[in-house]
């Protein structure tokens, strides 16, 4: 044992080397009873310093025992040190005060025990304790995990999500969906993945996904991902995609015709464009750029205005992205209803109608209901809903913005176009809309697969249909369909699966 003595060894005597120091100095200070430790210290040094503090009147003990209230040591490494302490079967270890040298050498210049203060202390550091086995497995639906903005994993769902756009632009979507689910995944992890081992207990992730995992922490990137992004066909249907109006079938038909840029399509006397599609290249400026919160806020209250100029009684909600709590979006979705069965999509129209007579309105597609309740339960999945909508491209003045517009470099322009979603259920349908539109699309997709493969029953934006009672289950709240599927709540901000 590197520590001795101790109490219960026999006592050894120190060598006389003190002679310099006046022997048999009166304890001056009897509640501080001193141990020297002897490791790293060295048996000479030890018997010096003894020595030194008795001349000035300290009480230093030979042996560590249950007396001792300081103990004094030169070892750094206060695992070892702690290890030693804890195996000498004190009685109470945590009223003895455990000090580096500091303390020592203080209080031999100051000539009393000075207090004890924290750069004194040898603090026991308490081994990491592993990470506990998560008690709850991870669900394999999204609806029953909880998933905030927060992405400890975004390297790894960042490439997933090339992944899965090339894979749905190749239409293979069985690999586009294994993608999503993957990243879905690792975006409700609140801890980074740094092996691939430590993905072992996690549902939805295949061999693909953790072999593009592996080379991510290998080699830092992805070489799939890589030759993706090098891709001369997928950079341009991703190009001709994010116009306003254009799907993969147009952009895919614009590509085979050999146009790889948005100049040489405008430029093509042949291309008719549709009236969605030329608001998307005049605006595209704009809209291809993210709203802010700040930006979505204004939009808020214009719509807001508009709205209660119309009626009072309307009911306007926040939902889609920003109501899941993201700082950005590629647009702004919002709910109008009123609490008279059937107004909703006049109230609609009229809003639309208002916002044109301002001068607000860029562009505007309106699709007027289809909505029928006998037609339901519907068995189709992921179909669209069936309610009064319209897809909107609003003016938005900067000065409406607080903090002003977030606008590209070299724009001087004060005002900026803001794509924006309006629905218009009728307002039994409310709750189910709302849950609905919140999304994330993923978190819309689990529950639906939930409710039909877990509760035998059928959810979409209308309705929900139980199909062993077969019956609908009404609702006014969102809690309210949580609770007809047995799932435990889940807020909007933790639906960003
Ligand atoms: N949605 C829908 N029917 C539509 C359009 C959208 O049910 N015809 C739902 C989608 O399922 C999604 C939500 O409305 O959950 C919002 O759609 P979208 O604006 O595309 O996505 P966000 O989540 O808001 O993302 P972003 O911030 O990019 O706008
Ligand atoms: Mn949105
Ligand atoms: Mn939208």
């Amino acid at each position: 044992m590197f520590y001795a003595p101790v109490a219960l060894r026999p006592k050894k005597r120190s060598k006389p080397e003190e002679a310099s120091f006046s022997r048999h100095e009166e304890p001056k200070f009897q509640d501080v009873r001193i141990f020297l430790v002897e490791r790293k210290m060295g048996h000479s040094r030890r018997s010096f310093l003894t020595q030194l503090a008795r001349s000035k009147g300290f009480i230093v003990e030979d042996v560590l025992s249950d007396t001792v209230t300081h103990v004094v040591s030169e070892d750094s490494q206060s695992s070892s040190l702690w290890a030693w302490l804890k195996g000498c079967s004190l009685s109470d270890l945590s009223t003895v005060n455990v000090l580096n040298i500091s303390w020592f050498t203080d209080s031999m210049r100051e000539g009393r025990p000075v207090p004890v203060q924290t750069k004194h202390l040898i603090q026991e550091i308490l081994p990491e304790t592993p990470k506990p086995a998560p008690v709850n497995k991870v669900s394999q639906y999204a609806c029953q995990r909880r998933t905030t903005t927060e992405n400890y994993n975004r390297i790894f769902t960042d490439a997933f999500e090339v992944l899965a756009v090339n894979y749905e632009l190749n239409e293979i979507e069985g690999r586009c969906l294994a993608f999503r689910r993957a990243a879905s995944v690792l975006k409700s992890l609140p801890w980074a993945v740094k092996c691939v081992g430590a993905t072992q207990d996690l549902p939805c992730l295949g061999e693909h996904t953790k072999a593009v995992m592996k080379e991510i922490l290998q080699y830092g990137r992805s070489f799939e991902v890589e030759k993706i992004l090098s891709d001369e066909r997928c950079q341009t249907l991703k190009l001709f995609t994010s116009v306003f109006g254009v799907g993969p079938k147009t952009a895919e038909k614009w590509y085979r015709r050999g146009f790889r840029s948005f100049s040489g399509v405008l430029s093509e006397p042949s291309i008719q464009l549709n009236r969605m599609q030329q608001s998307g290249f005049l605006h595209y400026g704009d809209i291809s750029r993210a709203v802010s919160k700040a930006e979505a806020q204004a939009v808020g209250n214009i719509i807001d205005e508009a709205v209660h100029v119309i009626t009072p009684n309307a009911i306007l909600a926040l939902t889609g992205g920003f109501r899941r709590g993201k700082e950005i979006g590629h647009d702004v979705d919002f709910i109008l209803t009123t609490p008279e069965l059937g107004r909703e999509e006049s109230l609609l129209i009229s809003v639309i109608d208002h916002l044109k007579k301002q001068g607000l309105l860029l562009f505007s597609d309106h699709q007027a209901s289809t909505f029928d309740i006998s037609k339901l339960p519907s068995h189709r999945f992921e179909a669209m809903d069936h309610f009064a909508k319209c897809f909107l491209i609003l003016r938005l003045e900067g000065s409406k913005v607080e903090g002003g517009l977030q606008r590209a470099e070299g724009d001087s322009r004060d005002w900026k176009a803001v794509r924006v979603d309006l629905v218009s259920p009728p307002v039994d349908r409310y709750a189910y809309t709302l849950l609905g539109w919140t999304g994330s699309r993923m978190f819309e997709r689990d529950l639906r697969r939930f409710a039909r493969l877990e509760r035998q029953m059928l959810l979409d934006n209308h309705a929900l249909y139980d199909k062993t009672k077969k019956e609908f289950l009404t609702a006014t709240t969102e809690k309210d369909i949580f609770d007809h599927l047995g799932l435990e709540y889940i807020e909007p901000w933790q639906r960003n699966a």
